[in-house]
């Protein structure tokens, strides 16, 4: 970033990020990010993975600029500009007489973003880097609101970033996209000793994104188009499994909903595949877990990458982890991560 002088506002803000217990896959309005079905998920705590972004303007700034993880990145991308603007229109719209805001609007911006964790490796970092964006700049600007739908508009699970707890994504029905939008469903204080572990099997960006799978798959594939009829099933299983926090229950609906989504994914044509052989190993060892625990006892869920977010109680932590130490001795430090969940949606900001 240039150097800031005492014109320069800035604001640094963290973001979570969320994984779906009931994926969202397919867009029925690419431009606006609608999606064909509503999700469901439950945001992370910041510990452990967390977008970072500053948001700067002033009047010295010669362009607009942006930095991912130290790279500059081009400004010249379709959701960056909506989420900026939407932003901004926001701001007219409630402080079109205050001269002082009027003039921020016009300084050039600069916007400096980074994760703590692998990005694009299917960890949802677009989800908290696009929620964290959009928290920063309200901050900027001065503009409250439901944010979640600006979010949406710069990848859509990101939209369920902007609250804590358990979150529903709510498609929406309107043609402008004006009620799809994420709302929560409990807080993070309803399930206080539910656990995630993440498990990072690799740290490779993904070699098919998000937005161009699910695009593929509503193209190609007929499973998708089965899966959409069962969706709203499953969002209320697991709306009630969770109310009643029933981990039995909750289990066996995350783990069929991840397995749906990589099964949409192999029936794309030509196929995606996002999980490698230890993915399919640790789907293998939660069954045989929760097989001789004759109930569930963990469960597990893949986003768009080989990762494994691994759901459980806290009282059955130490056991999961001794049997993760026996089956992967080796494996790096890192590959276990551990996460309180659900999370509140711990706003860090820093002004100046
Ligand atoms: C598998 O939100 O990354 O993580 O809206 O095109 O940016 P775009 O896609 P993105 O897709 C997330 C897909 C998923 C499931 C989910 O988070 O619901």
């Amino acid at each position: 970033m240039d150097s800031f002088t005492d014109d320069a506002e800035f604001i640094t803000c963290d973001s979570p990020v969320n994984i779906a217990l009931i994926k969202y896959w397919g867009k029925r309005d690419e431009k606006l990010i609608l999606p064909l079905n509503s999700s469901i998920s439950v945001t992370l705590s910041q510990d452990e993975l967390r977008a970072r972004t500053t948001v700067a303007v002033s009047r010295n700034f010669k362009e607009d600029k942006m930095w991912l993880n130290g790279r500059e990145q081009s400004m010249k991308n379709a959701r960056l500009q909506s989420v900026i603007s939407n932003i901004k229109r926001l701001c007219r719209k409630r402080k079109s007489d205050n001269d002082q805001v009027n003039d921020k609007l016009q300084w050039k911006l600069h916007i400096c973003s980074e994760n703590n964790f692998p990005t694009a490796a299917g960890l949802a970092s677009s989800a908290a880097g696009y929620a964290c964006l959009v928290y920063a700049l309200s901050k900027l600007y001065g503009v409250d609101g439901d944010l979640s739908k600006i979010a949406r508009m710069g990848s859509g699970s990101a939209c369920r970033s902007i609250y804590g707890g358990f979150v529903i994504w709510n498609k929406g029905e309107a043609e402008g996209g004006e009620d799809s939008k994420a709302e929560q469903i409990v807080s993070e204080t309803h399930w206080p000793d539910l656990r995630v572990l993440i498990l990072v099997v690799s740290d490779q960006t993904k070699h098919t994104g998000s937005t161009v799978g699910m695009q593929t798959s509503v193209e190609t594939s007929q499973l998708l188009q089965q899966r959409l009829q069962g969706v709203p099933k499953q969002l209320e299983k697991i709306k009630c499994a969770i109310q009643n926090k029933d981990f039995h229950s909750f289990a066996e609906i995350t783990m069929r909903d991840s397995n749906q989504l990589h099964a949409v994914c192999m029936d794309t044509y030509p196929p995606v595949s996002y999980l490698t052989d230890i993915s399919h190993h640790i789907i293998q060892l939660v069954h045989a877990i929760n097989q001789d625990n004759n109930s569930n006892m963990v469960a597990y869920s893949f986003d768009a990458g080989p990762n494994a977010f691994l759901f459980l109680q806290e009282k059955d932590v130490p056991t999961v982890i001794d049997i993760l130490h026996y089956f992967y001795p080796s494996s790096d430090p890192n590959f276990i991560r551990g996460l309180q969940v659900p999370a509140k949606r711990d706003v860090h900001v820093d002004y100046t």
